[in-house]
């Protein structure tokens, strides 16, 4: 198991997350159910947010990349953590604004940002907004004029770092739908053009160079680029950024292949990230940026894990054996979208060894359903309760209603005390948007 204090087994023998038992959790919520520890929340949130204060003079913010797991009370804790969040649609935004999130503490992500969100983001007057397209560049400029404003802006540079992780989730290869290369002059050009909008304030650059990511020297060698081209573009234009945003992907736990890292440990990378800013900006003679980072799976992912309940048991011989449970590909997608690997552990019996390997099945009418296939688990029977570790983050925010299934609801729990944070949904959500056409009904 993990080694963060998010995780206990208590007497009884049963998986405690936050202090509330999780058998517990399953008789009064149900399963599945996605469970989250809000002190682990808050003290990731805290750790980057106090680095910033304390190696870098609070000259930055820390944006919590909420693409990860995104319900109104995770604007909510990132609130009144005091700081700031990155949204990449109009949902997103939506459901920031709709806490009262401070709009100036919000930008706005995006490859395709539509007509609409951008004009959403300009009315709610949010901080910045990281252009990725000329189009849009020009789109903004049009209708921050009509609105008689100027909007702050950044530009999304690839900056060709290729970081050691999955290969869908690396971003800032030099094939990316994501950017503008730093390399063959694009972002350069890019530059030029934004500085010629009258309606929009290029603050400065940004990048991301992927996801899960356990490699340091990565995101210091992305530092190090994009300082490499702030210097560029000043001595080409002159115009010398003021802000400079790296982006998330900082690894997490799922199993015992990845780092264990203590929480500290995250203040690690943030701390060598900085280091190497500093340095870099002093040798290039470049002004402090104010420095923006955009943590998601790394603030909530090992905070979360998710129950379900077993039901169906298949053996077979020499192949394998499949656990069924309530659950699956309509909860968690990332086992049958990157192969994702995770550590399930019996919740109800968790101080038994394990004594055998198993696949874990969902549900749904696919045999490709599956939340993994090599989970070394006690001998299971029908009605016992499992916990997905680390689930936190990219599971909820990417569940899907496949086969009518419904999206499991969240706790959130804390010093023992659990609250639903999203809500159960019914069969009467599944149906609201259908429509049977009058004329279809003879
Ligand atoms: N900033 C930008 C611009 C991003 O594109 C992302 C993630 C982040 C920040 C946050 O990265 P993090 O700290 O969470 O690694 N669905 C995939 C992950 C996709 C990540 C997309 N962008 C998964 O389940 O692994």
């Amino acid at each position: 198991m993990n080694t963060r204090d998010t995780l206990k087994i208590n007497a009884a023998g049963h998986l405690e997350i936050g202090g509330a038992d999780c058998t517990e959790l399953a008789k009064r919520f149900h399963t599945p159910l996605y469970v989250f520890d809000e002190a682990y929340i808050r003290k990731m949130m805290a750790l980057y947010r106090d680095t910033i204060n304390e190696e870098y003079d609070g000259h930055g913010l820390v944006l919590y990349a909420s693409k990860a797991f995104s319900c109104k009370a995770m604007y909510e804790i990132a609130k009144q953590e005091g700081i700031g969040v990155d949204v990449v649609s109009g949902g997103e935004l939506y459901t920031a604004l709709s806490v009262g999130f401070p709009a100036e503490k919000i930008y706005l992500h995006g490859n395709n940002k539509l007509p609409y969100e951008l004009r959403e983001a300009l009315d709610a007057k949010i901080g910045g907004i990281v252009v990725d397209a000329y189009t849009e560049a020009d789109a903004l400029d049009r209708e921050a004029q009509e609105r008689g404003m100027v909007q702050d802006v950044l530009i999304r540079v690839n900056p060709g770092v290729e970081a050691h992780t999955h290969a869908f989730v690396q971003t800032a290869t030099p094939d990316s739908k994501f950017g503008f290369s730093a390399a063959d002059g694009a972002a350069l050009a890019m530059t030029r053009h934004i500085l010629t909008k009258k309606h929009l304030r290029l603050r400065g650059f940004h990048c991301h160079i992927g996801s899960q990511i356990f490699e340091k020297q990565s995101f210091v060698l992305a530092a190090e680029k994009m300082c490499a081209f702030m210097e560029k573009v000043k001595a080409e234009t002159g115009f010398e950024a003021d802000t400079l945003d790296l982006g998330g992907g900082f690894g997490i736990w799922y199993t015992d292949e990845d780092a264990k890292l203590p929480v500290d440990g995250y203040k690690g990378y943030l701390s060598a990230l900085i280091s190497a800013l500093k340095s870099e900006c002093a040798a290039r003679g470049l002004k402090k940026p104010y420095l923006l980072i955009e943590p998601g799976r790394s603030i909530v992912g090992e905070a979360g894990i998710t129950l379900y309940t077993v039901g169906a048991i298949k053996e077979l011989p020499g192949i394998r054996k499949y656990l069924a449970v309530d659950g699956g590909m309509f909860d968690n997608p990332r086992y049958c979208l990157y192969q994702s690997k995770y550590t399930a552990v019996l919740a109800n019996r968790a101080l038994e060894q394990p004594t055998e390997r198993v696949a874990i099945a969902g549900k749904c009418c696919e045999s490709g359903d599956l939340i993994g296939v090599d989970f070394n688990l006690p001998k299971a029977k029908e009605g016992d309760l499992i916990a997905v570790l680390s689930t936190g983050a990219y599971n909820y925010s990417m569940a899907s209603n496949y086969n009518r299934n419904m999206i499991p609801p969240a706790v959130l729990v804390k010093d023992g005390k659990a609250r639903y944070i999203v809500m159960p949904q019914s069969y009467e959500d599944l149906v609201r948007n259908d429509v049977v056409p009058v004329d279809l009904e003879k």
